[in-house]
C-alpha cells in the first residue's frame, strides 16, 4: 500500500486495477487534498516527452512517443506523412462493395482521408444575388437561415436554431429529416409567408448544409459514407441523404428546390471568399474538425474519367478528421486519447479529429482526472461520482478554466462545486488549469499542422494565404488562433507567419446560400453536372 498521506493511499490489485482509499475519523473534519509538490509532479508527467503508452515505455523510436506535447520537429514530420495521405485520397479511386450487413452496395473508402471533390466549381464571383434558403445540419444544432445575397460581398441573413437532442443523434434517418423539413416549414411560415416574400406557386433553392462526410457525383446528390460526432442514427450509412431530405421537403408540402448539398467546410471557404478574396482555405474547429480549399482539377487523378475540363477548379472537402486512422501511426496519442477512441461509438475512426475537436477535449481532461482519484491522489474522501459519467466535463470547461482571471481561480472552484459537487484546493486547481492548456494547446498545434499540409501541398507559402476558421473551439477557446500561428512558425521558421487564420464568415449560411446561387447560374447556363 502507497500511502499518500495519513489515513489515505492506494492498492494495487493482482487484476492491475487500482483501489484508492481513504479512512477518516469522526473528529477529522478537514478533508485530505493532494499536495502542491504531488500536484506539480503529475503535471510534468503530462508535459514531458515520455508519457507514454506503457507498451512502448522503452522505446527508442520517436513515432512511438506520446505526451501533451509537441515539439516542431515531430510537428513537421506530422505534416510530411499528412501531405503525403492528402495526395493519395486525391489519387485513389474510392470501391463500391456490397455492405455485409445491409448487402446493399456501399461505397468502401480505401483513403484514409477521403479528399471529397464536392463540384463547387471555382470561387463566387462576388457578384452573386438573391433570397435563398440554407438548412445547416451539424454537430449540436439544427440552424435554418434565410438568406438575401446582394453582391459585392454583402449579405443579410434571419436565422432561428434548433438543438438537437441525444436520442435524436442515434434515431432512424427519415424521421432525422422529417424534423428538420418541420423546422424550415415553421420558419418559413414565420419569415416567409408573414413577410409575402414568396409568390404562390413560387419555390425558393435550398442550400442544405450536412457536415458529414457525403460522396458525390453532382452538387445536388451525396452518399454519406459514415456518421462522424458521435452520430449513430440508422438506415442512412451509404445512402443519398439529399434524397432522403427531398422526401420530407415533399411530406411538408414546402416551397422549397434542394438545389445544393454541402459540407460546412466547402459553405465556410466560399463564404469567407466571398468577403476576403485572399481566402485559400477553410477549417472548422467545433464539435468536429475538418478543412476544404480549392484543388486545379488536373490534379485530383481520381476524377480524371469524368472528362471535367482540366482547367477548372473544384472544392474538396478533405474530411482531415480521419487522418492517421485505424493504423495509428503518426499522432502522438496518449493512453486518454486510446480510451476515448476505443469507447467511442466509432472506434478507430476520426483518430485526428479525436485529439482536436470540441466534442472530445473535455473527455480527454476528465479521464486524466479520474485516473488520478482512482490513484487516491484527488480528492480523496469526497464523492466523485458525478465526474465517472463519460462526457460530463464539457470542452466548454476547458476555455473557462484557461481564461480564470482570478488569483484564487474562482470560476475553477465553481466548476468544481457547482458541476461535480467536489471540493478544490488552489494547488489543484492550477493543476487542472494547466492540464487544459496542454491539451488545448495540443490541439490548436496538431491544427496548424493540417493546415501546414494543405499551403504546403499547394505552394501557398512564400506568398502567403489567410484561412477562415470558424467553430466553437476556434472562437471560443482563449488563444486557440496564436496557439496555431505559433505552431505554423514553429513548423515553417518565420515563413510562417505568411499564413494568417481569422474569423471565417459563416459557411453553413451564408456559404450556402452563395453555392446555391452559383449552382443556380451554373444550371442557367447549362452546366448542371460539370463543365
Ligand atoms: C466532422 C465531419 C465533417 C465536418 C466537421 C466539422 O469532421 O465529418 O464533415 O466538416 O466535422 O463540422
Amino acid at each position: 500500500m502507497v500511502l499518500s498521506r495519513r489515513g489515505s493511499g492506494s492498492i494495487t490489485l493482482a487484476s492491475g486495477q487500482t483501489l484508492a482509499i481513504h479512512t477518516r475519523t469522526h473528529d477529522e473534519e478537514d478533508l485530505p487534498h493532494a499536495t502542491k509538490k504531488t500536484m506539480a509532479d503529475h503535471l510534468r508527467k503530462y508535459e514531458s516527452r515520455c508519457v507514454v503508452h506503457l507498451q512502448f515505455r522503452v522505446s527508442t523510436n520517436p513515432k512511438a512517443r506520446s505526451s501533451f506535447t509537441l515539439t516542431p520537429q515531430r510537428m513537421r514530420m506530422i505534416v510530411e506523412a499528412f501531405k503525403d495521405t492528402l495526395e493519395l485520397g486525391l489519387a485513389k479511386p474510392d470501391q463500391v462493395v456490397l455492405c455485409h450487413v445491409s448487402l446493399r452496395p456501399c461505397r468502401f473508402i480505401t483513403n484514409a482521408v477521403p479528399m471529397i471533390p464536392t463540384f463547387v466549381f471555382g470561387f463566387p464571383t462576388g457578384q452573386e444575388q438573391g433570397d435563398y434558403l440554407a438548412v445547416d445540419l451539424g454537430g449540436t444544432n439544427l440552424r435554418v437561415c434565410l438568406v438575401y445575397v446582394q453582391g459585392e460581398g454583402k449579405f443579410e441573413i434571419t436565422q432561428t436554431k434548433y438543438r438537437l437532442t441525444e436520442e435524436q443523434k442515434q434515431d432512424d434517418g427519415q424521421k432525422l429529416f422529417d424534423f428538420c423539413a418541420e423546422c424550415l416549414k415553421t420558419f418559413i411560415d414565420n419569415n416567409l409567408e408573414a413577410d409575402h416574400r414568396l409568390n404562390p406557386g413560387e419555390t425558393l433553392p435550398l442550400g442544405f448544409t450536412f457536415s458529414y462526410p457525403c460522396f458525390q457525383t453532382k452538387i445536388d446528390h451525396g452518399e454519406l459514407i459514415r456518421w462522424t460526432k458521435g452520430f449513430g442514427v440508422t438506415n442512412t450509412e451509404g445512402r443519398d441523404v439529399a434524397e432522403m431530405f427531398r422526401k420530407s421537403l415533399a411530406k411538408y408540402e414546402l416551397p422549397v428546390t434542394l438545389t445544393a448539398l454541402i459540407n460546412d467546410t466547402t459553405g465556410t471557404l466560399i463564404a469567407s471568399h466571398y468577403v476576403n478574396p485572399k481566402t485559400k482555405i477553410a477549417c472548422i474547429f467545433g464539435t468536429g474538425c475538418n478543412a476544404a480549399y480549392m484543388e486545379h482539377v488536373v490534379d485530383i487523378p481520381k476524377i480524371k474519367n469524368l472528362g471535367i475540363d482540366d482547367t477548372a477548379d473544384m472544392a474538396i472537402n478533405c474530411e482531415w478528421g480521419a487522418f492517421d486512422s485505424f493504423d495509428h501511426e503518426h499522432l502522438p496519442r496518449t493512453k486518454y486519447d486510446t480510451i476515448v477512441d476505443e469507447t467511442s461509438n466509432k472506434p478507430g475512426e476520426q483518430a485526428f479529429e479525436k485529439l482536436i475537436s470540441g466534442r472530445y477535449l473535455g473527455e480527454i481532461l476528465r479521464l486524466v482526472i479520474c485516473e488520478l482519484i482512482d490513484e487516491g491522489v484527488l480528492f480523496l474522501g469526497q464523492n466523485t461520482y458525478k465526474l465517472e459519467n463519460p462526457y460530463v466535463f464539457d470542452t466548454a470547461f476547458l476555455s473557462l478554466m484557461e481564461s480564470d482571471p482570478t488569483d484564487e481561480l474562482l470560476m475553477i472552484i465553481g466548476i468544481f462545486s457547482h458541476f461535480f459537487a467536489v471540493e478544490t484546493t488552489l494547488a489543484e486547481r492550477q493543476f487542472f488549469r494547466a492540464l487544459a492548456k496542454l491539451i488545448g494547446r495540443r490541439a490548436a498545434r496538431l491544427s496548424a499542422c493540417g493546415i501546414a499540409a494543405i499551403v504546403s501541398k499547394m505552394g501557398y507559402l512564400e506568398e502567403g494565404c489567410a484561412v477562415g476558421a470558424d467553430g466553437s473551439l476556434y472562437n471560443k477557446y482563449p488563444g486557440f488562433a496564436d496557439r496555431i500561428h505559433e505552431g505554423l512558425v514553429d513548423i515553417f521558421g518565420e515563413k510562417g507567419r505568411n499564413i494568417v487564420t481569422y474569423h471565417a464568415e459563416d459557411g453553413s449560411g451564408v456559404g450556402s446560400a452563395i453555392i446555391a446561387a452559383m449552382t443556380k447560374a451554373r444550371r442557367n447556363a447549362g452546366l448542371y453536372v460539370h463543365l
